[in-house]
């Protein structure tokens, strides 16, 4: 656990310096909108998806921190999602990372155009990835771009939609999460790999990994909505009741949505094994997403 804490604080301060640094605030053309950019991106967050990167990389044998760029990119995806995800025509929720949401100080129009900014920004910083090929960075732009979208984490985030008031079969449920979230979490980690020149096994082993990790990930998510401390998680409890959402714990019940994500890390801790000891790390986080608060 030692070694989880400490490694995670070093790569999340590297995380902080790199978004700052390609965020280029004197380039931006409306303040207004970098300013609101800013305002979600350095709001804090776990940083997770761009940890995994670096993680992934260093479990396929590179250096994970010649990836933060990369690492960098997803982040600003994911905090899109979130400026989105907020928004009154979706969630309607007032708080995220332990502040009011973007639309909330900014107003809909400027949180709109801050995610897709952060969106698009993405791809341009993802381009400034030294050290790897073109080839390589194709396959990556073609990873992240694809978990984003349509058959990804925005496809998931309309079955969330039209799932609404319903109840739709576990099945569903499964194929949502794995899209809305899992989707991101699996090109991170994919990403890292690729980066670093992973084979087909390797990636297999952490492709295997990053679904597992996505699904126990979401069902928590789910689970700390009812259980969680609002001035831990830094977003309000019960948004998924106001919404009449479908997830594991309005499907089944709070026990069984912890035994599937209890599978779900029993899953993702196994499919290390092929990885030996440069997965060490990667095995520690996944003891987090059955423990978190947060
Ligand atoms: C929240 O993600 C949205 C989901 C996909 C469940 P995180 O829990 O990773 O949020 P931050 O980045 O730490 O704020
Ligand atoms: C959203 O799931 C996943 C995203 C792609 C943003 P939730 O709606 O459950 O995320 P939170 O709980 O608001 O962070
Ligand atoms: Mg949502
Ligand atoms: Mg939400
Ligand atoms: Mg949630």
């Amino acid at each position: 656990m030692r070694m989880r804490k400490e490694e995670w604080a070093r790569r999340r301060a590297l995380v902080e310096e790199g978004l700052l640094r390609e965020l280029r605030e004197d380039k931006a053309f409306d303040a207004r909108l970098a300013e609101s950019m800013k305002y979600s991106l350095m709001a804090g967050g776990k940083r997770l998806r761009p940890i995994l990167l670096m993680a992934a990389a260093d479990a396929a044998g590179g250096r994970g921190d010649d990836f933060l760029t990369s690492a960098c990119a997803l982040e600003m995806i994911h905090t899109y999602s979130l400026i989105h995800d907020d928004l009154p025509a979706m969630d309607n929720d007032d708080y995220r990372r332990g502040r009011l949401t973007n639309h909330k100080v900014y107003g809909a129009g400027i949180a709109t155009l801050a995610g897709d900014a952060l969106l698009t920004l993405a791809f341009e910083v993802l381009l400034r990835q030294k050290g790897v090929s073109p080839e390589t960075l194709v396959r990556v732009v073609r990873e992240v771009s694809t978990a984003a979208g349509p058959d990804g984490m925005v496809g998931g985030q309309a079955l969330d939609l039209a799932s609404e008031g319903k109840r739709i079969d576990k099945e569903t449920l499964r194929r949502m999460h794995m899209a809305k979230t899992g989707a991101l979490f699996r090109a991170a980690v994919r990403s890292g790999a690729i980066l670093a020149g992973a084979d087909d096994a390797k990636l297999a082993a952490l492709t295997e990994y990053a679904e597992a990790f996505g699904l126990a990930f979401q069902i928590t998510d789910d689970i700390l909505d009812v259980t969680g401390d609002e001035a831990a998680i830094g977003k309000p409890v019960g948004s998924d009741e106001r919404n009449h959402k479908s997830t594991y714990v309005t499907l089944a019940s709070l026990d069984e949505a912890k035994s599937l994500a209890r599978e779900a890390v029993d899953r993702a801790h196994s499919s290390l094994a092929p990885l030996g000891e440069k997965a060490a790390f990667l095995d520690e986080l996944v003891e987090y997403l059955i423990t978190r608060d947060r």
